[in-house]
């Protein structure tokens, strides 16, 4: 494998910017699409459990009432493909059982020899201490498919906007999430940014590496 050098790698990252204007008229070709819905599944969560669903919201009518749902942000209307990420509340045994279906059948073992992996796995989050706070941690994994969507999207020319202004509760009331156990936590929307947007020239705020980071 071929993999990408570091100076490539930071100037992928300097390139990416929170997009405020998509140039309305350019959509992401499905080839890079496609690349880009795996970054979303291939994402690593604790466990592996996979706590989440990921909505992809092209639908332009949607988009127009989503809009307003979302401090009336441009981007949602004007990017390509607009993503919503939502947490599986209140996770169950069922999610962890289908996981552990799923595992014994990818990896072609039975279900009997990760009966123990199960138990760890349910006295943690349904019954321990994570249950307490499971959908704060389904939250904490969410968020990393936030990044690595973003990143990826910036290896691959595409530019993004994360976007936590909106609300939650009225996401799920239009999108019907809470009737089948879904929340929402964050958006992203993805595109091609406008030339007209001025937010692509502005230098960096970032504190200083040496604040930030500590050699131990
Ligand atoms: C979780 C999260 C939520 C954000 N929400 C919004 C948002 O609703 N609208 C927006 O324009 N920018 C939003 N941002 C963008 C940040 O303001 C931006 O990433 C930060 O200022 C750093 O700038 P840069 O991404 O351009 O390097 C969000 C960023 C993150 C990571």
């Amino acid at each position: 494998m071929n993999h990408i050098n570091p100076t490539d790698l930071i100037e992928h990252l300097q390139w990416r910017y929170a997009t405020k204007k998509f140039d309305a008229t350019k959509t992401i070709a499905p080839a890079i699409w496609t690349a880009l819905e795996d970054t979303l599944v291939l994402t690593p969560s604790s466990y592996g459990l996979q706590p989440w669903k990921f909505l992809v919201i092209t639908n332009k009518q949607l988009r127009e009432q989503l809009q307003p749902l979302s401090w009336n942000q441009a981007q949602v209307t004007d990017c390509s493909h607009f993503v919503v990420f939502t947490i599986k509340k209140n996770l169950t045994a069922d999610h962890i059982d289908r996981f552990i279906a799923r595992t014994a059948k990818v990896r072609g073992i039975t279900e009997e020899s990760i009966a123990g992996f199960r138990k760890i796995m349910v006295d943690n989050v349904v019954y321990g201490s994570l249950s307490l706070t499971v959908n704060e941690w389904a939250a904490r994994q969410v968020y990393i498919s936030l990044g690595n969507f973003m990143t990826s999207a910036a290896m691959l020319g595409v530019d993004t906007c994360p976007m936590e202004g909106l609300e939650p509760a009225n996401y799920d009331k239009l999108l019907g999430l809470s009737e089948k156990g879904f929340a929402t936590v964050v958006a992203c929307a993805a595109g091609y940014r406008s030339e007209e947007d001025k937010y692509e020239t502005l230098a960096k705020v970032r504190f200083p590496k040496a604040e930030v980071l500590e050699n131990l």
